[in-house]
């Protein structure tokens, strides 16, 4: 988990209520004219709103999110232009965000925007580093928040971008946002024909724009101002960064795309594809979505957190809030029932659990001790535990019918995918697409086994008990889980069991023993005693089903390849080259997967669908880079090229052996 917090500006306000960052004694606006300005400076400065006429997408990127007025403003000229791109993409780096409240107090002198103040304002992230992404106007408006330092925010995205506002205060009081380095990396993030704009037209920035690439003009600047700055990038930029993260041409607007599974890997996928302009339709071998791993009748969604701070924390970190965000634009279609407690069941785990309580933001959890443990959760006499109040439970079959909604779905069970011509034919299922999102939990490498996805099978057994006054009323983990009192009336959860299984399509995985539900009684007993021994519960229901995981605890979402390729490309990988000597990656066309969920799957489906959508359409991603390639499909096959041949051998996973 990234728990450092961002600094808040150091607002202050003047006395016509115009506010200014203490931080960089500048300010975000100038009260009066803020709105006429900022239109004038960046929107035509940029040939907006026309540019972005008869495009299906276009992206504009800033640097300096500060009160919003910039985007406001451009989401509020793409809602009234009749001629309007089918989706805006707008990127914004923000070192020092706001506050809400903040936020709301500096935005209310905008009487006019208030509609979309307020929509800004319902989704307004926790000041946590790394891109948020927040989406309006049915997915047709996207906003990547970017909050962290600007050039390794900029690094780290990856997009195309068509307009470039730079809004950075003054070069003179803030210059790192205006250092060569920003510069060159926005140039190199650009599309061909990029137009950018800013408020200050100064010779270095000029200078610095013209050696990144750019053609710049001096403008007349607003009302008394003298000048403003254009520019425009006439060349496509070299291709930067490792080539096998250049990603595949975008689909085509509408493209039918089929979706074999409708667990909440393929109902989040086909949702996202939808709101990015596709027509997904599902495939399962059900006829009905979440009935195998996504079927239990209740799941916890908890983020997966580590002391280390790395890839996987900030991963898990941004999913999880990303995964709250979507749940509450579902709004009352899904219940959640808030607040898990992790219980500390031995001294050593205490101590565990206070480290980890010690680093997390409070909105994602902190340590309570036994008495409060009691209050929240009804658990007596406990050492107390980790407290995550945003966590919960929620129903998994309802997620996926929630994120389903009207998109339609096909029963059948898919044997084969077999190219015709741009398109792909289903084998077993009447279809033919132009692409395919491979979401079918453990039997995804089945279905392309040409790229070796060292996905394992993992069986895992839960129990339905009769619930009972003694049970803790609160939801409970503890190695394994107790679902929460009001999440099934009558009925509590208890899991999981979790064993490899190998081939998934071995018999008897969905067939739940006693000898389980044993071990499940065993778990609880051992971590969470009470008056009644749990053996002693009676067992009402049973129900096992496989997970699909993997060895680095990653899920995955990306196109597909062909492994024995992509060995050829990558060859040479453990030489440590430099990047532009090895070739660009090479993906086939129009098949994609998203899987891989482990433990975790109502956490990182989310994410994952909104980052396989930007993928597709040739939008920005909602990931950094580096999180971007721990989440790549073909990671494994460069992790191997990257050994010395003669270590390779031992290593080199296939679909069989990983299995
Ligand atoms: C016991 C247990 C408890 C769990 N508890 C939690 C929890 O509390 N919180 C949490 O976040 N996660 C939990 N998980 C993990 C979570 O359930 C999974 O990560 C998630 O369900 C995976 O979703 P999926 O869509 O990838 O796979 P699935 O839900 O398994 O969906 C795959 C779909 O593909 C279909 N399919 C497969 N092959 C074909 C084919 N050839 N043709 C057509 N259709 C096909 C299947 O019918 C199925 O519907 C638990 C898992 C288990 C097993
Ligand atoms: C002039 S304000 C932006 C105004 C904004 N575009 C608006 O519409 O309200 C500049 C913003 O850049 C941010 N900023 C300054 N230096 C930064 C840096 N090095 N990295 C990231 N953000 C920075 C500031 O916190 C501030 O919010």
């Amino acid at each position: 988990m990234d728990t450092r917090e961002l600094s808040s500006p150091a607002l202050k306000w003047a006395g016509d209520g115009t506010p200014c960052s203490g931080t960089f004694d500048d300010v975000y606006f100038i009260i009066g004219h803020g709105l006429a300005e900022s239109r004038y400076v960046f929107l035509e400065g940029t040939g907006l709103p026309q540019a972005w006429q008869g495009r299906d997408r276009w992206t504009v990127a800033e640097t300096g999110f500060g009160t919003g007025l910039n985007f406001l403003l451009t989401w509020q000229a793409w809602r009234e232009d009749p001629q309007r791109c089918g989706h805006l993409s707008y990127c914004s780096v923000e070192g020092f965000p706001l506050r809400r409240e903040d936020l709301r107090r500096a935005l209310a002198l905008f009487p006019e925007l208030s509609p979309l103040v307020e929509e800004l304002l319902r989704h307004w992230p926790a000041p946590v580093p790394g891109i948020h992404t927040l989406s309006f106007e049915g997915g047709r408006v996207r906003l990547l928040l970017l909050f962290g330092p600007v050039l390794p925010m900029l690094s780290g995205l990856m997009a195309r971008v068509d307009s470039w506002f730079l809004d950075g205060f003054s070069p003179a009081k803030n210059p790192d946002m205006w250092s060569a380095a920003v510069l060159r990396r926005v140039a190199a993030l650009s599309a061909p024909g990029a137009r950018l704009a800013s408020f200050t037209a100064v010779t270095q920035v000029r200078q610095d724009l013209q050696a990144a690439g750019f053609v710049t003009e001096r403008r007349k600047g607003f009302r008394y101002k003298k000048h403003c700055l254009t520019a425009v990038l006439p060349q496509a930029p070299e291709p930067s960064g490792a080539p096998w993260l250049r990603l595949p041409p975008a689909l085509a607007p509408g493209a039918r795309i089929a979706v074999i599974g409708a667990g909440v890997a393929g109902c989040a996928a086909a949702r996202a594809l939808r709101r990015a302009g596709f027509d997904p339709v599902l495939v399962d071998r059900h006829g009905q979505e979440g009935r195998e791993g996504s079927g239990n009748p209740c799941g916890l969604l908890k983020p997966r957190v580590t002391l280390d701070g790395g890839v996987h924390s900030r991963f898990y970190g941004a999913s999880f809030r990303h995964m709250k965000r979507l749940l509450g634009d579902l709004g009352e279609a899904v219940a959640f029932f808030p607040g898990i407690l992790t219980v500390a069941a031995e001294e050593q785990e205490e101590e565990h659990l206070r480290a980890l309580a010690a680093t997390l933001p409070e909105d994602i959890g902190y340590w309570v001790d036994g008495p409060e443990a009691g209050a929240l959760t009804g658990l007596k006499g406990s050492r107390g535990g980790l407290w995550m109040p945003d966590a919960g439970a929620m129903h998994p079959p309802a997620v996926c019918s929630a994120l389903r909604g009207e998109i339609p779905l096909i029963e059948a069970d898919v044997t084969a995918l077999t190219a015709e011509g741009s398109r792909w034919h289903l084998t077993g299922a009447d279809l033919t697409v132009d692409a395919v999102v491979l979401a079918a939990g453990a039997v995804t490498p089945l279905l392309w086994p040409q790229a070796d996805l060292p996905i394992r099978s993992n069986r895992g057994q839960i129990t339905l008990i009769a619930d009972s006054a003694d049970l803790p009323g609160g939801a409970l983990s503890f190695g394994g889980y107790l679902s929460p009192r009001a999440a099934l009336p009558g009925q509590r959860v208890v899991g999981a069991t979790y064993d490899r299984w190998g081939d998934p399509q071995r018999p008897g995985w969905d067939q739940p023993t006693a000898a389980d539900d044993a071990r499940n009684m065993e778990v609880a007993e051992d971590k969470v005693p009470l008056s009644t021994p749990w053996a002693e519960r009676p067992v009402i229901a049973s129900r096992s089903s496989l997970r699909a995981t993997i060895a680095d605890h990653m899920p995955m979402t990306g196109p597909l390849f062909d492994a024995a390729r992509w060995r050829e490309l990558y060859d040479g990988l453990h030489h440590g080259w430099p990047h532009s000597r090895y070739p660009a990656a090479d993906w086939v066309p129009g098949l994609y997967v998203l899987g891989a969920l482990g433990s975790r799957g109502f956490q990182t489906a989310a994410l994952m669908a909104e980052t396989l959508a930007a993928l597709c359409s040739g939008s920005p991603l909602p990931l950094e880079e580096d999180l971007f390639a721990a989440v790549l499909p073909s990671r494994f096959v460069l992790k191997e090229m990257k050994q010395p041949p003669q270590r390779r051998a031992r290593q080199k996973p296939s679909a069989t052996e990983a299995r």
